[in-house]
């Protein structure tokens, strides 16, 4: 990287200074981290790891520092609030649903999201009315959330404290956020985006709007996925029109760590300079790869390589691959492709999903695309009917809150005996890490289907206590009555 193009990085700069102060001696750290910058202990992990602390800045003006360079992204943004995060966007996810009502408040949420929109109804004591993005048929992906599927859920809980979707999805797919904040205007709730892989929209005209500059009230957005910088690192944006900058502020504190990343921080911060600085060129680049990579995958026969044709909004910069036309097993494709050494974000059986970003140069590109071409080609067999992730398309009956379900008496049952009893914790194929069963849920005949079918695709079944799926964690017998609010009572259940 250019440090001259940085200049609007404060905290990048400050890194460099700190790191140039630690290798000459300048500055004698007796503050944490324990490694003090010496290589010969656990070796080169702990290079650039500089804390906020006593590294960006002497301990009592690191804070202020901070502020000052969230200012700028602010500004940039044209937002009246602007906190960087070391833990990721689900540190901002959590820390939003703190700040948009009390316990016990309704909230629609699309059922869609991340399972850090879950924990944060968990730590909030919201009650979720859950909405659905409509699945695209010829597909199977899952389309935007539709501003009358929200209207109809404002309608229907009037009481509604805000609307948290998550745009884009994993694949790319993104909701009409314009819209949705007309509904949710009109209404006067706060309109929260999960843009977890959306950093980089806007920054080019092929590209759809930013979420906040389509009218998002907030917007989290991981740095670390879409943009160059260090893991971990995301930005929560907002304007305090129907949000309260006091309770953001409290919120986005509880949930964070008081030992950040100096480098993470700095890294989020030069992120957000550079795509201010040279946003649109980067991505335009970006994009023209992604173009000939889909032109290359689809000549594969079957293959299909979604540009955003009859989708809506979509984001081009992302590279998704269906298999069901070809027959190949995603499993098996990346498997061959990690034999090659390319590792891939996500696959499944019918799905692969490898992450470009600026950083990939054409070359990168251009041999992961023929890899891929390749890689399928050889594992073709029968076609398979086109079918929707068991994440996007099934329906969930609530009948204790994420609360509720999450602090009560749990207990294991046999995966066959488990159907209608409620579900007591996360257990979703990752990635995209959706959750199919969610605390708090009925346990649905077709949502076990759903997930042994996935885990015996091969697909990882994460967060379970038994990921093994012989057995699921339930809300004890008889638990339910030790609760402020019984079965069902209030808590909506998606269209
Ligand atoms: C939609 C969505 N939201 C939030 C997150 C959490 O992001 P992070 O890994 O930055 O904490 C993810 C992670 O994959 C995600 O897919």
């Amino acid at each position: 990287m250019d440090p001259d193009r940085l200049d609007e990085a404060p905290l990048w700069r400050a890194w460099v200074e700190a790191r140039r102060r630690l290798g000459s001696g300048e500055l004698r750290p007796f503050t944490i981290p324990g490694h003090k910058h010496h290589l010969d202990l656990i070796g080169e992990i702990v290079a650039g790891d500089v804390p906020l602390y006593g590294g960006l800045a002497p301990v009592r003006e690191a804070d202020a520092l901070v502020r000052r360079a969230e200012a700028r992204t602010a500004e940039r943004f044209g937002a009246d609030w602007c906190r960087y995060s070391v833990g990721g966007s689900t540190h901002g996810n959590q820390a939003l649903l703190m700040a948009v009502g009390r316990p016990g408040d309704s909230v629609v949420v699309d059922r869609t999201s991340h399972r850090s929109v879950l924990l944060g109804l968990v730590l909030a004591g919201l009650r979720p009315v859950w909405v659905r993005p409509p699945i695209h048929r010829e597909t199977g992906l899952p389309l935007g959330i539709e501003p009358s599927t929200v209207a109809e859920a404002l309608q229907r809980h009037p009481d509604a404290c805000a609307v948290v979707v998550t745009s884009p999805s994993y694949v790319g797919t993104c909701a009409d956020v314009s819209a949705l904040s007309d509904v949710t205007r009109a209404a006067g709730v706060p309109l929260v985006v999960d843009a977890a892989w959306g950093a980089h929209l806007g920054s080019h005209p092929d590209l759809p709007p930013h979420p906040f500059a389509a009218g998002a009230d907030a917007v989290v957005a991981s740095a670390h996925k879409t943009l160059p910088a260090l893991n971990q690192g995301a930005v929560v944006l907002a304007r305090t029109r129907r949000l309260d900058p006091e309770r953001l502020d409290r919120a986005m504190e509880a949930t964070a760590t008081t030992s950040p990343s100096g480098a993470i921080l700095a890294g989020v911060d030069a992120a957000m300079a550079l795509m201010a600085a040279r946003g649109e060129q980067l991505t335009g680049a970006l994009l023209e790869r992604a173009r000939r990579a889909r032109d290359v995958l689809r000549a594969v026969p079957g293959l299909v390589v979604p540009d955003g044709t009859g989708l809506g909004a979509f984001d081009g910069a992302k590279l998704v691959l269906l298999l069901a036309g070809t027959g190949a097993d995603g499993l098996a494709v990346d498997q061959d492709l990690t034999g090659q050494g390319f590792a891939l974000e996500m696959a499944d059986r019918d799905l692969l999903v490898p992450m470009v970003t600026v950083a990939d140069d054409e070359q990168a590109v251009a041999d992961l695309a023929r890899a891929l071409a390749a890689a399928i080609e050889q594992g073709r067999g029968e076609p398979r009917p086109v079918s929707a992730h068991a994440a996007w398309a099934l329906a969930a009956e609530q009948v204790l809150t994420p609360r509720e379900a999450f602090f009560a008496d749990r207990e294991p049952v046999p995966w066959e005996a488990a159907a209608e009893r409620v579900c007591a914790e996360v257990v979703a194929p990752y990635p995209p890490g959706v959750p199919v069963l969610a605390p708090g849920e009925r346990i649905t005949r077709e949502a076990q289907d759903a997930l042994r079918a996935a885990r015996d695709q091969g697909a990882r079944i994460a967060y379970a206590a038994d990921p093994t799926l012989a057995t699921v964690l339930t809300v004890a017998s008889g638990a339910h009555s030790g609760f402020g609010v019984g079965v069902g009572a209030g808590v909506g259940v998606g269209p």
